[in-house]
């Protein structure tokens, strides 16, 4: 069963594996945004801000920005606040819409992001923060982010990264086996979830392996910068007009 076990099991199905992703989300939705909180010093926050400040000239009034992964909202927040537009919300996770439709008045879609029920070339934008990194198939993914771009539509994921420096790397390392992991197992109950995040971020492409695959599937002026010593990075792409 895929929900079952401490992590997505190497002879897992792609459907499997995803199963048990949102399983595992579904299980630490009513602590996700406390404990977010608490590991991070609140700087989670900043992170979204700052992505939302660095989106905000290409979002316009009429532009159609798909949040995706969008998690309980705090993405979609930051975004609605810093400026208008015609924002949209998708998550594979229903109860984390559940937490988000408290936060936002955007309309919001029960979705996996590598099968989006919208339609070729529909969206301006499409933010990512801290989900793309759970898609079973990165590959498969940018594909159908591309798919529903509009020709010159943007792409912006935030995710955790390994961090260029050794010394702030091993930090992490260290901050995620000896606080993440027996706080997260603490507040949410759920050992596996926090012993699965940071694998998920040690298995993740680094920086520039990741903007070399979004060029690889067909995205063009792809860069990305890092926030707070490279423990996160902003990847920025276009679909080519
Ligand atoms: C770590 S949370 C991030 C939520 C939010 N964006 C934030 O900034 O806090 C990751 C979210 O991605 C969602 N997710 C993971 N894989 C997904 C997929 N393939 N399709 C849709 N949602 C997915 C999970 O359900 C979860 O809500």
């Amino acid at each position: 069963m895929a929900s079952s076990g401490t992590k997505p099991k190497p002879d897992f199905t792609e459907a499997e594996s995803s199963a048990w992703v949102r399983d595992m989300f579904a299980r630490v939705a009513p602590r996700y945004d406390l404990l977010n909180r608490i590991l991070s010093f609140q700087v989670d926050r900043l992170w979204r801000w700052r992505t939302a400040r660095i989106l905000k000239p290409w979002i316009q009034p009429e532009s159609r920005v798909l949040d995706l992964c969008c998690g309980t909202g705090d993405l979609l927040v930051a975004l609605e606040s810093a400026t208008p537009a015609r924002y949209l919300g998708a998550d594979f996770c229903f109860p984390m819409l559940v937490l988000t439709q408290a936060k936002s008045g955007a309309p919001l879609i029960e979705a996996d992001g590598l099968h989006l029920p919208l339609r070729d070339n529909s969206l301006d934008l499409i933010t990512i923060g801290f989900g793309f990194r759970n898609f079973v198939n990165y590959r498969a993914g940018l594909d159908e982010l591309l798919r529903v771009l509009k020709p010159g539509g943007r792409l912006a994921i935030l995710e955790f990264t390994q961090p260029p420096n050794s010394f702030v790397r091993g930090f992490m390392k260290g901050w995620n086996r000896w606080v993440m992991d027996p706080m997260g197992r603490l507040v949410s109950g759920q050992g596996d979830a926090y012993q699965y995040l940071p694998e998920s971020v040690s298995r993740f492409p680094d920086a520039p392996l990741l903007a070399k695959m979004m060029r690889e599937q067909g995205f063009g002026e792809v860069s990305f910068r890092y926030f707070d010593a490279g423990i996160v990075a902003l990847h920025l792409a276009q679909k080519s007009l």
